[in-house]
């Protein structure tokens, strides 16, 4: 190989790296599993739903990466802790942890029952905060780690029927400026992956929707919902070692969302 692609293969690279994936089964998480696995990482995949986390550890031996299945619930500090312990007991470290596990509800604020209230909260938040100080306990033992949360778009920009969810994405780049502020000292860094409008189970109602879908083709500039796959490049930056002095921001990955979507009818002779 070139020296150049000796370079980026060195920097780039996730061999040896211990990865937890919280949230591993879903739409998302899947991509990413099998992203950073080609990356060399070795991806300890939790998830509360185990049989499928199961069924992507085999998928990913399949093609010769490396991951082991868990079952985690966020919500839970005792599964979290038994969780973690496991990984730690079987792999002796914890090089980076990626909060993903997530859900939503759309329902209008005057509509949300404080059980879903506590629900979307309970997953997005409260999940990724307890799960991230029990590995950070182990992250600051070992004077080295770091934290990967997915956001959204919706941290930054409003919808309609997503004014929890929007709480927690919001509540969660906080908290990876926290982390970063506070665990810097300890070798730990933090950032976040914010996605834009990603067509998965998650989203595939918006998607299908008839006004919905027209009208979030034209706040975004590329007209057409992200890939899961398409987040899998920023993530294998952030989880090795070319993201080295990076920490403390939110990465939107969004076909150009954020920057103000498709332009209006303006004058030019250039037509597409
Ligand atoms: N799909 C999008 O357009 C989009 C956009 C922005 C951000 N996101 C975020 O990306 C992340 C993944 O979304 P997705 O589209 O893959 O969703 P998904 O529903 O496909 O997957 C979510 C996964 O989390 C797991 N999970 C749910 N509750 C859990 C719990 N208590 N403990 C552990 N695991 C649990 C589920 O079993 C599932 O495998 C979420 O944080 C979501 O908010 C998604």
């Amino acid at each position: 190989m070139s020296k150049i692609g000796d370079h980026l293969e060195k920097i780039y690279s996730l061999d040896g790296k211990i990865i937890i994936l919280t949230g591993a089964a879903g739409g998302i998480g899947r991509e990413l599993a099998f992203g950073m696995a080609g990356a060399g990482g070795t991806i300890a995949l939790c998830d509360i739903n185990l049989k499928a986390a199961q069924q992507l550890e085999s998928e990913i031996a399949a093609e010769g990466g490396k991951a082991v299945a868990f079952e985690l619930n966020v919500m839970d500090k005792a599964s979290i802790k038994a969780c973690v312990d496991a990984i730690v007991e079987r792999f002796g470290k914890i090089d980076v942890l990626i909060n993903c596990a997530g859900i939503n509800k759309r329902e209008g604020i005057l509509d949300v029952e404080e059980s879903t209230y506590d629900r979307i909260m309970g997953i997005n938040l409260k999940g990724v905060f307890m799960m991230s100080q029990e590995v950070g306990k182990q992250m600051f033992k070992q004077k080295s780690g770091n934290v990967i949360n997915i956001g959204s778009h919706n941290d930054e920009d409003m919808l309609g029927g997503c004014s929890v969810y929007g709480a927690t994405k919001s509540g969660v780049v906080a908290l990876t400026r926290s982390m970063a502020v506070e665990w810097a000292q300890y070798g730990i860094r933090a950032n976040a992956i914010s996605p834009g409008h990603i067509l998965t189970p998650l989203s595939a109602v918006t998607w299908e929707h008839p006004t919905r879908s027209v009208w979030l083709r034209e706040r975004i500039a590329m007209r057409r919902p992200g890939k899961p796959k398409e987040l899998v490049g920023m993530c294998i930056m952030l989880a090795s070692d070319a993201s080295s002095y990076m920490t403390g921001q939110a990465y939107h990955i969004d076909g150009g969302c954020l920057v103000g979507g498709s332009p209006w009818d303006f004058d030019t002779k250039y037509k597409a």
